[in-house]
């Protein structure tokens, strides 16, 4: 079944992730190959509710695809989530000719395009851009694999200050409710512990593993904390912690923001740029209403009923190995 589809509006929503700008050429860029216009709506949906539509070509988006961030900048949008926000989009959209969608986010812009397609019906398409890996349907998504780089190189960074020091540091990094990041960042970081909200440990349990570290003359140590933390915050288990603890020197570093920027890898290029085309080609062949996904290194074209609600869960193994190896 064929699409006829003749003006793709591209967006990014949500919270930026770097490899988004490569997602947006390789949409502009096959577009384009395909004979197609292609328009960027600035902000996400709150640039399609205010009409700021900017027509891409091939030059405009030559020197992005090493660039963080979102030539397109991104939103989220509360005026999307009302009926009349969502109408005055359709009525922008259809004014300015755009017949299609390529949205680049997480989950919530998932949502409201579900919404948003079945309201208006007009063929749209995901790409999964999040730096917090936590979406069903795919293996990966856009800015995981640079943000969870960013995060190891720090923490490694903060273990040379941690050993100079005889320190213990407990290090928050993102994730909102999944443990991606922090499961990931704490095996190869090397971390002593591991808290995520998957896990089910309590601050006894920690607080007595972190005691064996301090008995078995372990100087230093490096504790990651995913944000979702169900036991406390970084800030929190430390202070916690210093009220019990008399031999280690304690300081806390929340990575934040820092993870969400910089230069994509070359895998996250390499995904994005696949998940564009595959966007762009999933729209033309009449795919619309899903979000593209890679599973086991081949594109997949995911319903959004089978992706919304549902969450990709953080592998079981991964949280056995960090246990192995963090005695
Ligand atoms: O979803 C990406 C993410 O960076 C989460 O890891 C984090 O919880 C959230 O966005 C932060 O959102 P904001 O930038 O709006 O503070």
């Amino acid at each position: 079944m064929e699409n006829n589809i003749s003006k793709i509006g591209v967006f990014t929503s949500g919270g930026d992730a770097p490899g988004m700008n490569a997602a947006i050429r390789a949409v502009v860029r096959s577009a384009i190959y395909y004979k197609k216009e292609v328009f960027g709506v600035m902000l996400g949906y709150d640039g399609m509710i205010a009409g700021d539509f900017v027509k891409l070509g091939a030059r405009s988006v030559g020197n992005i695809i090493q660039r963080g961030g979102t030539i397109l900048k991104s939103a989220r949008s509360e005026q999307f989530r009302t009926k009349e926000g969502r109408k005055k989009a359709f009525e922008n959209l259809k004014k300015n000719g755009i017949d299609s969608l390529v949205a680049i986010g997480g989950d919530g812009t998932f949502t409201g395009l579900k919404i948003f397609f079945e309201e208006f019906g007009i063929p749209s398409v995901c790409i999964p851009g999040t730096i917090d890996n936590d979406i069903a349907g795919t293996d990966y998504t856009i800015g995981f694999d640079t943000a969870t780089n960013t995060a190891v190189e720090a923490i490694d960074k903060i273990r040379d200050t941690a050993i100079s020091h005889n320190r213990l540091f407990f290090i928050e990094v993102m994730g909102r409710h999944s443990g991606y990041i922090g499961i990931n960042c704490g095996i190869a970081g090397g971390a002593v512990a591991t808290i995520i909200p998957e896990e089910d440990i309590t601050i006894e349990q920690l607080f007595d593993k972190l005691d064996e570290g301090g008995k078995t003359n372990k100087k230093s140590s490096l504790v990651v904390v995913a944000e979702g933390s169900k036991i406390g915050s970084a800030m929190d288990l430390a202070k916690k912690f210093s009220e019990r603890n008399n031999y280690f020197d304690i300081k806390v570093t929340i990575l934040g923001h820092l993870q969400r920027g910089g230069t994509p890898t070359c895998f996250d290029r390499m995904l994005a740029s696949k998940m564009g085309v595959a966007a762009v080609e999933g729209l033309i062949h009449g795919k619309s209403g899903t979000m593209i996904g890679i599973r086991s290194n081949q594109i997949v074209y995911n319903s959004f009923e089978t992706i919304i609600h549902s969450k990709h869960d953080i592998d079981p193994e991964d949280v056995r190995i960090s246990k192995i190896l963090s005695i």
